[in-house]
């Protein structure tokens, strides 16, 4: 963050301020920013209808874009775009390099607002903590009378690059309009990754051209278990899937909101829907159903199969063509039984003929094998903490959900980390003791609480260990989520939480005052009409 220019331009706004105007207004931004502050006087919106662009870049034309059609409607008249440095009474985006990537520069005096990042990225999260300033009402984005912005100066950027959230798609289905307003809890916490977790025993949700068997077949399930695999069910048959159409269309969405899209494509375990598809790339030929209960399963890709790895690489391919600003292909690598592994005369040979000890090193194969042809590809591999068994492919990074410890010995051993232990990142948890009174959840307990005073670096890493932790995810499995409204219910308002923790500077969080600062953010969650818990 480049200082110097803060500092000069800092004693301007003390001066321009309009003292008169001021109301002496709380201000409240999640997650905390890193330097924040209030100076008397405010900007009113009245003669806003100006955003001028310091330079002149198709990425900042889109901020830009997103400005003007989230004041127009409420403010009830035209905004031009413009190339220029600002006017008195309007608005300007401006980047400046320096001050690196998705940093910015927030400053409200009362005739200018100005917003300068160190990249589009950067402008785009400083306007979101403008929303944060404004009105509750706006986000309602209908007319509302002129008001007043207060005046503030706010330096910030982010303190991890990777801030993610998770989405199973395949337990439950979700339509494209409600992973876009997924996408939009995103935006507003100033999270960057969408996880999207888009094959599993339940479902196969991603079109793929090649293998159209895998969305006729394979996006489908005859019913599904009631509750927690009460051995009772619906017998309604239930299924759905993206087009590619759909998914381009998606990846477009997200990465105007400057959210990377990681598409997450599960082996060798979790894949009954892709055997009951193509029986013949699993150990024992099938015939496989798509699976109606929850849990792991026997049934996964057998590597002993050349066909396998021909299936794979070909779905990898198209997967490379739609998600082609992603860096990461996750590839699962958890929750794989080796019992079909180890009656399989394919998988022998293979054990065999590569000179592998186990089956424990026979999933390291079949892992480093697909890691090598998506770096072929340009991309490199995520996968869940199990891709450490019988040793990590190389450029590997490690998602560390069964707790710290596969994230901790992968950094140790120089990978790359992402931190989403399941009893602190898990949001498919019970937020509230009284389970009684919360709708059916996995189980365990993790609230703001929780969350807000978990460090992703864990302490007995060095600096240098330290530094390959990326940043944390929360994962939402959907095994007993069926819908938007209790998606919201789920990540409102424990995101805030993780926001603050993968955002702010670690000497910026107080639990005390985040708990006063989420009732205002609260009235933004009223205001677009989320389905938030209260507790
Ligand atoms: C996982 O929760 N099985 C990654
Ligand atoms: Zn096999």
């Amino acid at each position: 963050m480049k200082k110097t220019l803060f500092l000069l331009l800092l004693p301007l706004f003390f001066f321009s301020c309009n003292h008169k105007a001021d109301k002496e207004q709380e201000i409240s931004i999640i997650p905390q920013p890193v330097n924040l502050k209030k100076i008397s006087g405010s900007f009113n919106t009245d003669s806003l209808n100006v955003i001028f662009m310091g330079v002149d870049q198709a990425a900042l034309f889109n901020v830009a874009m997103h400005c003007k059609t989230m004041f127009e409607p409420v403010l009830g008249h035209k905004i031009e775009i413009v190339k220029g440095t600002g006017k008195s009474g309007q608005m300007v985006l401006d980047i400046d390099p320096d001050l690196g990537s998705e940093a910015y520069l927030l400053t409200v005096n009362n005739n200018l607002i100005s917003i300068i990042g160190g990249d589009a990225a950067g402008v785009f999260w400083g306007i979101q903590t403008l929303k944060q300033l404004l009105p509750p009402d706006f986000e309602k984005g209908i007319r509302m009378d002129a008001f007043d912005i207060p005046c503030i100066a706010i330096e910030d950027e982010p303190r991890f690059v990777y801030r993610g959230m998770h989405l199973d798609v395949c337990r439950h289905f979700f339509a494209v309009e409600d992973v876009k307003s997924y996408i939009d809890l995103l935006v507003l916490h100033k999270f960057n990754i969408f996880h999207w977790h888009l094959t599993d025993d339940q479902g196969w949700r991603i079109e793929i051209k090649k293998y159209p068997l895998l969305t006729e077949i394979g996006a489908y399930r005859d019913e599904t278990v009631i509750g927690r695999n009460s051995g009772e069910y619906d017998s309604k048959p239930y299924g759905g899937y993206y087009t590619q159409e759909e998914i381009k269309d998606i990846v477009a969405y997200a990465e105007d909101r400057f959210i990377t899209i990681i598409p997450e494509i599960e082996m060798p375990g979790h894949s009954l829907a892709a055997l009951a598809a193509y029986p013949e790339l699993g150990c024992t030929g099938g015939p496989y159903s798509v699976a109606t209960k929850w849990g792991v399963f026997d049934d996964v890709f057998c590597p002993g199969n050349e066909e396998t790895f021909e299936f794979l690489e070909n779905v990898i391919d198209e997967i490379c063509l739609l998600f082609p600003n992603s860096p990461y292909i996750h590839i699962g690598g958890d929750e794989s039984p080796k019992t079909r592994w180890l009656q399989c005369e394919k998988c022998k040979n293979r054990i065999e003929n590569e000179g592998l000890a186990d089956t424990h090193e026979l999933q390291s194969y079949f892992i480093k094998r697909m890691a090598d042809y998506i770096k072929s590809k340009g991309k490199s591999i995520i996968g869940w903490d199990e891709i450490l068994e019988g040793g990590l492919a190389n450029n590997a990074t490690v998602m560390s959900w069964r707790g710290e410890e596969g994230g901790i010995a992968a950094a140790k051993m120089g990978h790359d980390v992402i931190m989403c232990p399941n009893e602190v990142c898990y949001f498919d948890h019970y937020q509230s003791k009284d389970t009684e009174n919360e709708p059916l959840a996995f189980g365990g307990f993790t609230d703001c609480e929780k969350i807000y005073s978990w460090s992703p670096i864990p302490s007995d890493l060095n600096e240098n260990q330290a530094s390959r932790i990326l940043g944390g995810q929360a994962n939402l499995w959907t095994e007993y989520i069926l819908d938007l409204d209790h998606i919201e219910y789920m990540v409102l308002p424990r995101m805030a939480a993780l926001s603050e923790v993968l955002w702010s500077q670690p000497d910026k969080l107080n639990y005390d005052i985040f708990v006063k600062k989420l009732q205002n953010l609260t009235k933004y969650y009223d205001a677009r009409g989320y389905n938030y818990a209260k507790n």
